[in-house]
């Protein structure tokens, strides 16, 4: 479904990514891990396409994103769905006309079947009841939902979560991944969800790597994993302040 392949990417002088490589098969719901500023968010919008990278190549399907022209990117960009960390919803619309967006910007369908698909999402993410809200009457954990059922509306076949239950009460973070789960299993949706939060990784996980200075250190499935010897893997697992992993790791990928 996705691969990334020797991805190398620098803003400025800054190394982010140091030839990173992943495969995400169909129906996987993978997990990457890794501090905050190791370049998480970074790899779903070069998997969006929203950025390139200065080496190496992103698939999607069939596509090469990294070398499609511009529309034909628009268009392949239309089966994936994007989560965003802070919701990114419009303020000034309310719930039914956010989630209605990328139907009314992207498809020429009728009012009507419009409503219709954003009466369906809406309920599937349990927020039906909110359509006429604005996004500033809804509390953290409703803005997610709502969010996620604009991501759906275009029934991708990949969607992206960057930290799906960053800002939210554990409580709320954990029905947040619940419904991560329920929905991409239902729809038969593959996921890659960015995270730095243990617990919620471990929960929606099927697969999971780590990030780390800008490669993938350790992949594995969930079991695996929390067994993993990598130090930097143990250490971030048990949020240890004793290891490899120093406070000011995450603002340089040292240079050898
Ligand atoms: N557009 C940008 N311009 C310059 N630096 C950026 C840009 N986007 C991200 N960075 C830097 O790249 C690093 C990785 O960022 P990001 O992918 O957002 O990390 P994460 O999502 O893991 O917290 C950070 O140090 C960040 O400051
Ligand atoms: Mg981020």
């Amino acid at each position: 479904m996705v691969e990334l392949r020797d991805v190398h990417m620098q803003f400025e002088d800054k190394k982010v990514l140091d030839g990173v490589s992943l495969k995400v098969e169909p129906q996987e719901r993978l997990v990457v891990m890794g501090q905050t500023g190791s370049g998480k968010s970074t790899i779903l919008r070069l998997i969006l396409g929203t950025l390139r990278p200065a080496s190496g190549s992103i698939f999607f399907k069939q596509f090469e994103i990294t070398r499609l022209q511009r529309r034909k990117l628009q268009q392949v960009r239309r089966s994936m769905g994007m989560v965003y960390q802070y919701s990114a919803l419009l303020s000034s619309r309310n719930v039914r006309d956010n989630v209605a967006l990328p139907l009314e910007e992207l498809t020429d369908k009728s009012r009507e079947e419009i409503d219709q698909i954003v009466d369906e999402k809406l309920d599937l993410v349990g927020m039906k009841h909110a359509k006429e809200l604005l996004p500033s009457e809804l509390s953290g954990g409703m803005r997610k939902r709502v969010s996620l059922a604009r991501a759906l509306v275009l029934e991708p076949e990949l969607i992206l979560f960057d930290e799906p239950s960053a800002g939210l009460d554990p409580v709320i973070g954990s029905v947040i991944d619940e419904l991560i789960i329920s929905l991409t299993e239902k729809s038969k949706v593959t996921s890659i969800t960015v995270t730095h939060e243990m617990d919620s990784a471990f929960r929606i996980a099927t697969r999971m790597a780590m990030l780390y200075q800008g490669k993938i250190i350790e992949e594995a499935e969930p079991e695996q994993f929390k067994q993993s010897e990598n130090p930097v893997v143990a250490q971030f697992l048990s949020g240890s302040t004793e290891g490899p992993i120093l406070e000011g790791s995450r603002d340089a990928i040292t240079t050898k």
